[in-house]
């Protein structure tokens, strides 16, 4: 089953988004198989962000996402990855479309709240950065027709 890279960001944490982010994506019929808090440091940041190393905006980016804690998460189902990226919306909140998140809870391009893998092998990348194998929990959930 794929699986995606998903954070709150330090952004969504200090405004107290984190539940209502992982309440979206749990009432999608997603399932949750990692979840932490954590404080990202700059070289964890570096090799998430390697991809935007030398753009103007790259050290905003670093200086943000180290600001505060963040919430970690792996999530599991079809088509995981790009349906978790458009529950987000687009990457500028002024251009995401109302009742995604980005587009409901963010202004500025910056703090953007959420960060989701844009692909299945940057969310292998992503989801190994961030967790080790133990910390992903490997359960069954009903897959019923329910769910999907
Ligand atoms: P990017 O990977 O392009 O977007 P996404 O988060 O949607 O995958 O960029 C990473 C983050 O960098 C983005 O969430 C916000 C920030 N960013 C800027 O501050 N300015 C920019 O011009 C871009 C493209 C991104
Ligand atoms: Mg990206």
């Amino acid at each position: 089953m794929e699986r995606t890279y998903v954070m709150v960001k330090p952004d969504g944490v200090q405004r107290n988004l984190a539940g209502e982010i992982i309440s979206r994506f749990e009432k999608k019929g997603f399932q949750l198989v990692g979840l932490k808090l954590m404080q990202i440091t700059p070289e964890l940041a570096g090799k998430h962000y390697g991809e935007h190393e030398g753009k103007p905006f790259y050290g905003e980016l670093i200086d943000f996402i180290t600001s505060g804690p963040v919430v970690a998460m792996v999530w599991q189902g079809q088509n995981v990855v790009s349906v978790i990226r458009n529950m987000m919306g687009k990457t500028n909140p002024a251009e995401a479309a109302p009742g995604t998140i980005r587009g409901d809870y963010a202004v500025f391009m910056g703090n953007n709240v959420v960060h989701g893998s844009d692909s299945p092998e940057s969310a292998e990348r992503e989801i190994n950065l961030f967790f080790s194998p133990e910390e992903l929990v490997d359960y069954k959930k009903a897959t019923d027709f329910w769910l999907y």
